[in-house]
């Protein structure tokens, strides 16, 4: 890593407002977030959709800025002022994130546009090599698309096959198949964090644990995991870990594969291209070590440093204290939802991050996510990118509204209000 130009120019603090007690101080952390203060459609907005992406704190906006008016230059490559400056908040980034995760090494960091690209990124890589005719992939019927099709296509290239790991009624993963679905023919486990759709968080370190007894390297999707709680990969004892930055409060088109070094250091590079080598001719050529042989290609500089600027905003609040506050907001988002007698919850597992999923009768949820907005209520609705899990449960879509530690209960009784309207409007 190149060393800071004596005259580096750092970007501005992060103006965390961090309470003295446990108790998240919500206004002042609200008063970070520049959008949260607009109205929409006259009324104060209520922004319910974090699980689609989150909102950026002031710090993440003015560190992004700050590089492209400061420190802009393409990186690893130049000797000027600027390319060293350029590279070394970029690597700084990454030693950044490999903290947050507790990685053993930086190097086991690779910076991708986002999960889906990393989850490729490991199909092609490990897969491509380790994955033969007849094989298995286990993966769990609660998967985003993301963490399915790219296991399609490598099972469809190699004649291999994906098992599916059921879900019970409650949206918790039915453990006894597992058990029993990890066979000889497993060659990987790939499972989510937690469910983007449901909610449910997974018991990971079970998971990993049943998986290595018989030698199968794990794989988590770990996009709605780490916005909502702190993950160590080296307790977990992952193979490799994902997550897309912007759904950690950092930039869009900025992700992360994290990979034990032994796992990378086998693989095969993803793409070809400028940066990834260590010397090109005609004929052939030798690839550059971890994590650069995976980085082909001018990277998302000002995204990872977003994504670090997000880490340093979330750490400075403390993960355990986001944790207690969006499990007292999601206990409060259930109640106050369970009071409507024509909506049902999808998805109670004893486990869950802050999303709440449901449907309420002859109601489509497209127009209960229209009827909302009018009210100036965002929340998604639809399949969630996780058609066979919405097969699951025999419903087409359904309405959630997934929290974040910036959201309120007044926002919920908003939300609940919202809903009222919506039986009013539809009946
Ligand atoms: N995967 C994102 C969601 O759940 C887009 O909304």
């Amino acid at each position: 890593m190149t060393a800071p130009p004596p005259s580096l120019s750092l970007p501005p603090q992060a103006a965390v407002a961090t309470p003295s007690n446990d108790n998240l101080d919500v206004e002042a952390v609200r008063r970070d977030f520049p959008i949260l203060q607009q109205t929409v459609r006259g009324k104060p907005l209520v922004y319910l959709d974090n699980a689609a992406t989150t909102q950026k704190p002031r710090a993440v906006i003015d560190a992004v800025t700050h590089y492209y008016e400061n420190e802009n230059a393409n990186i690893h490559r130049g000797v000027h002022f600027l390319s060293q400056q350029a590279t070394f908040a970029y690597e700084r980034a990454r030693g950044r994130v490999g903290k947050f995760l507790n990685a053993a090494d930086s190097s086991e960091i690779i910076f991708v546009r986002g999960t889906t690209e990393g989850i490729n990124l490991v199909a092609r890589g490990y897969g491509r090599a380790k994955v033969g005719q007849g094989d298995e992939i286990l993966i769990s019927h609660m998967e985003h698309h993301s963490n399915i099709v790219p296991w399609q296509m490598l099972c469809e290239e190699k004649g291999a096959s994906l098992r599916v790991v059921p879900v019970d009624d409650d949206g918790e993963l039915v453990m006894e198949e597992y058990e029993r679905l990890l066979g000889d023919r497993t060659r990987l486990v790939a499972v989510t964090h937690a469910s983007n759709a449901l909610g449910t968080v997974n018991p990971i370190a079970q998971i990993v644990s049943l998986a290595h007894d018989r030698g199968v390297p794990v794989l988590v999707d770990g996009a709605q995991g780490v916005p909502h709680m702190p993950v160590d990969v080296r307790q977990l004892d992952c193979d490799f870990y994902l997550f897309s930055g912007h759904k950690l409060f950092g930039p869009t088109g900025i992700g992360v594969l994290y990979g034990k070094r032994h796992l990378l250091d086998d693989m095969a590079p993803y793409q070809g291209g400028g940066s990834m080598i260590k010397s090109v001719t005609l004929e052939n050529t030798t690839f550059a070590d971890v994590p650069t042989k995976f980085e082909a290609g001018t990277p998302n500089i000002a995204g990872a440093i977003g994504l670090a600027a997000a880490i340093d905003y979330v750490n400075d609040i403390g993960q355990d204290r986001i944790d207690a506050y969006e499990s007292g907001l999601l206990d409060y988002a259930t109640q106050r939802l369970g009071e409507l007698a024509d909506l049902r919850i999808i998805g109670s597992a004893r486990q869950k991050v802050s999303v709440i999923s449901f449907v309420m009768n002859d109601a489509h949820p497209h127009d209960i996510g229209t009827i909302l907005d009018s009210e100036g209520i965002a929340i998604r609705t639809g399949h969630h990118c996780a058609q066979p899990l919405m097969q699951r449960y025999q419903v087409s879509a359904t309405a959630r509204a997934s929290l974040a530690f910036y959201n309120t209960r007044d926002e919920i009784d908003a939300l609940t209000d919202g809903l009222v309207r919506v039986h009013e409007v539809l009946g």
